[in-house]
């Protein structure tokens, strides 16, 4: 294990010496001749210079996530330097930033170079469009993240594994003014706090089913939970039975595995003489944590059946949430339960046509044990509520059906209270992940209506799958405002990109841990 140096430095760019610094630059062509279709994000003049013939050759075209190498660059100390493109000038969010900044990272890897220097945007040199409108604080939160979530690559279990893993990344700014050097400072360090918990939820989700085990998966959270100085019990089957959380339980029994249902508290540490209003929110996070979904006696097809490791992603990101909470230490109080079991098809399996009664007292007719998320988060849900949680929160891999209707560039958004869902749509321009929201009014409640228990698990009709899910989640989040979080099609990057490769994710993460910053006192 390698420990990464990161520093942030208020200097002159071109005085920094470094294998390699990356500057950024965007596409500001008009469609009219002669004028220059890309513009560096600097003010260093050396810079500029040392790029000027390449950018006036019109190679370069700053695509988003576009690079170009030149070396032994003229005029600067740096013995590299990579041009990244963060695309249209007019269109640029923080977003671009922190993608441009993972694909900075991910291109020096691959030359076996393992420290890298990053020019922090700057944008005076140009017209005022472009960088203006972008705090600061978010713009280096997200260069830092990016930077930093970029830099995983998944191979810990290759016997010939070269750790290419980054040594040092330095962030150069020549800002000199205080309170501007003061939010750059402020976004650097909450962007590593930030992208360690990304990376820790990414790292749980990769890890194979053998070895992450939902007792492991307790294990694992607890032990960030004593590093971090958060409260966490971890509980298993006698539990289950003591709460009578039938639903969770019946999805446990298949397998030889026990259950674990995981408990982590944040509690705010106010200054002194200062206590949280009595009507103070307290935030429920609920996770769905299968750490593998075989379908159970309702068999999912052999074919792409081992991505089903993936199915504890919600858990995964209730668990990296956490661990940034507790380091930015909101006002807020927080309670996450995790509900991690197997989903085995075996003699004492849940079958088809079971009924069982949830901890909320309601009957459940199972017509797929392949439905078995909804069930683990339904006593899950109602459990948060009796810890007294005021406002829901759950991450889950759901439903295929959300993946058909959104794809794998948004994940689905449900929610019973708008105001709510508004908090939550805001804390997404931070976070920059995209989630879609998806109707649950009571129109659809049907589908899931049973002809012998109160309700049943799958939907009664085969449209709208995710919608029925959401359904019935929202019978057990019942008056509490509440969101769900369908993250079936976005938790694993199925694609490679500048900035990530395959594998995990860790989406959710940030969004959850903004939603609950912003109910901080
Ligand atoms: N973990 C799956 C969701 C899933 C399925 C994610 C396919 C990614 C791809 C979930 O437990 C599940 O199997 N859901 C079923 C529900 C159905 C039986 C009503 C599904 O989506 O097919
Ligand atoms: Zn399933
Ligand atoms: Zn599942």
């Amino acid at each position: 294990m390698s420990y990464m140096d990161t520093k942030l430095l208020f200097q002159d760019v071109a005085g920094f010496a470094t294998p390699l610094l990356a500057v950024f630059a965007v596409d500001i062509a008009t469609g009219k001749d002669a004028e220059p279709l890309v513009a560096l994000l600097t003010t260093s003049d050396a810079v500029t210079k040392a790029a000027a013939e390449v950018i006036a050759s019109n190679e370069f075209k700053a695509t988003l996530g576009e690079q170009l190498l030149l070396h032994a660059p003229d005029g600067l100390k740096a013995e590299r330097l990579l041009l990244v493109g963060l695309g249209k000038a007019k269109s640029l969010s923080v977003d671009e930033v922190r993608k441009g900044a993972g694909a900075a990272v991910r291109a020096i890897k691959t030359r076996g170079i393992r420290k890298i220097a990053l020019a922090f945007p700057e944008d005076r040199a140009l017209s005022d469009e472009h960088l203006d409108n972008l705090p600061c604080t978010l713009l280096s939160r997200a260069l830092t993240e990016g930077a930093l979530i970029s830099e995983k690559d998944w191979d810990t279990y290759k016997s010939d594994r070269v750790d290419r893993s980054l040594e040092e990344l330095v962030v150069i700014s020549p800002e000199s003014e205080e309170t501007t050097t003061h939010e750059i400072q402020l976004g650097f360090d909450e962007g590593q706090i930030v992208a360690e918990a990304q990376n820790f939820a990414r790292a749980l989700v990769n890890e194979p089913g053998n070895v992450l085990t939902p007792t492991e998966l307790g294990k694992r959270a607890a032990a960030m939970c004593v590093e971090a100085g958060l409260k966490c019990e971890v509980y298993s089957t006698a539990k289950l039975e003591e709460l009578k959380m039938g639903a969770f339980a019946a999805v446990a029994q298949g397998s030889v595995q026990p259950p674990a249902l995981i408990v982590m508290t944040y509690e705010p540490k106010l200054e002194k003489g200062k206590t949280l209003p009595a009507d103070a929110p307290v935030l429920g996070l609920v996770g769905k944590g299968i750490t593998f979904d075989t379908g159970g006696i309702s068999l999912k097809s052999a074919e792409g059946m081992e991505k089903m490791k993936y199915d504890m992603s919600g858990a995964a990101a209730m668990i990296g949430a956490m661990h940034a909470i507790a380091r930015l230490k909101p006002a807020v109080k927080v309670v996450s339960v995790v509900c991690s079991a197997e989903n085995m098809p075996s003699g004492t399996a849940y079958k088809p046509g079971d009924v069982v009664t949830a901890m909320s007292g309601k009957t459940i007719e199972i017509l797929n044990t392949d439905a078995e998320g909804r069930l683990v988060l339904a006593d899950g849900l109602h459990y948060a509520k009796t810890l007294g949680c005021t406002h829901l929160i759950n991450a889950a891999t759901l439903t295929g059906a959300c993946v058909v209707a959104l794809g794998i560039i948004n994940a689905g958004i449900f929610s019973n209270d708008d105001e709510t869902y508004e908090k939550f749509a805001k804390a997404t321009q931070i976070s920059g992940e995209k989630f879609w929201r998806l109707p649950c009014t009571d129109d659809y409640k049907d589908q899931i209506r049973s002809q012998i228990a109160d309700i049943m698990n799958t939907g009664g009709s085969r449209w709208g799958g995710a919608i029925s899910a959401a359904m019935f989640l929202k019978e057990f989040a019942g008056e509490t405002p509440w969101i769900h979080l369908d993250i079936a099609g976005c938790a694993w990057n199925e694609e490679v990109k500048p900035w990530h490769p395959k594998g995990p994710s860790g989406v959710a993460v940030r969004s959850i841990l903004e939603w609950v910053r912003s109910y901080s006192a």
